[in-house]
């Protein structure tokens, strides 16, 4: 058993995806697909810093709007992603020196987009991908960025309390990649993940969640234990572990759809059984649904030049078996 969930109405874990606004018009089966499958719908970029804020004097929330209308005028939840975040600092910003003013344009930012949809959004990715991508080979913990050089880490704290400040019942999340693996090098990812939550504790700064990304490589090795104590050791600290972009990349499996679904298909089964060894997540979220539209084609295409199979739905829109093993996780949990 497991306590009833803020986000799913009959105790099932919630599942959601990520949508991408610019194909929600022509793709009348592309919206459909939504409805039907997901409890949360989230724009997968229309909430991005640069995106939002392209200069300093143009905002853009027609094409988040429009995903959080379609959402909550569906019935369905949704949140947001993401306030810091090094692929999504505008120009503009990068060219501000002074730190002074960089901390009022991130707060300015934080405060007026999540003042926006207050009451609208579940939660906010608040920092993503702040961790050292090699911090073992780097010696460093937190990832080289604009933020960081401008105002050290602090500018972490400082972002988490300006989204409390403007939507305080808001899921404020820490959201990062590559904390799923075997291995010294993501031992130390997920290290580093545990002190930032404790710092900002220590600081009295509200974190609700870690994000998982979930972005599974088929030529890594899951690792169940490691997962396990991370999600206790969470919990011991009364912080939530949701999973935010969940995906397969699978260039490195042998090709043809049979072969890679069926390596999808393991490579979900032993993350969730990870992921729900302790305790069910808060919510899964699917980074898009169908491969029909995915960033691991343009991104992480197949050396071998076979499709790439990311997504629970196929091109024809069908589910994948490891949407099933899914479907059935979240509704025992
Ligand atoms: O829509 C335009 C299209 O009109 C244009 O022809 C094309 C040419 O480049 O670009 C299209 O926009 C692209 C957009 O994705 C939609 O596909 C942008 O260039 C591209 O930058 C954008 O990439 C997104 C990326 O984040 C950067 O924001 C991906 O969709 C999105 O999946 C990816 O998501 C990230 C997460 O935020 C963080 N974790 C990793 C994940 C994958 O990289």
């Amino acid at each position: 058993g497991r306590s009833r969930s803020a986000y799913a109405a009959d105790g099932r874990v919630p599942f959601g995806a990520a949508i991408q606004t610019e194909l929600m018009n022509g793709d009348p089966s592309y919206r459909e697909l939504f409805l039907k499958n997901c409890d949360l719908v989230m724009p997968m970029n229309a909430l991005k810093f640069s995106l939002l804020r392209p200069t300093r004097d143009i905002w853009d929330f027609a094409p988040a709007d429009k995903v959080v209308d379609f959402a909550l005028g569906n019935g369905k939840t949704t949140r947001g992603t993401c306030h810091v975040w090094w692929g999504a600092t505008p120009d503009w910003v990068k060219a501000i020196e002074s730190p002074s003013e960089a901390e009022k344009v991130l707060v300015e930012h934080i405060e007026r987009v999540g003042d926006r949809y207050k009451g609208k959004l579940r939660g906010w990715d608040v920092a993503n991908e702040v961790v050292a991508n090699d911090p073992l080979y780097e010696n460093r913990s937190l990832r080289d960025t604009y933020w960081l050089r401008v105002l050290g880490p602090r500018h972490i704290p400082i972002a988490f309390k300006a989204a409390a400040n403007a939507d305080p019942a808001a899921d404020l999340v820490l959201n990062d990649y590559d904390l799923e693996y075997q291995g010294p090098h993501y031992d130390e990812r997920r290290t580093i993940v545990l002190s930032i939550v404790r710092q900002l504790q220590d600081a009295n700064v509200k974190i609700d969640a870690v994000g998982l990304q979930g972005h599974l490589y088929a030529d890594k090795v899951i690792d169940v234990d490691a997962i396990d104590r991370f999600h206790r050791d969470l919990d011991a600290l009364g912080v939530k572990l949701i999973v935010t972009e969940l995906d397969i990349i699978d260039w490195k499996s042998p090709a043809g759809a049979q072969s890679q679904d069926k390596t999808a298909a393991e490579l979900v089964t032993r993350f969730l059984d990870a992921v729900f060894a302790f305790k069910a997540p808060e919510l899964v979220v699917s980074w898009g649904l169908t491969d029909r539209y995915s960033w691991v084609n343009d991104v992480m295409p197949r050396p071998d030049g076979a499709e790439s199979r990311p997504l629970p739905f196929d091109r024809a829109l069908l589910p994948k078996p490891w949407f099933e093993t899914l479907r059935k996780r979240l509704a025992e949990a």
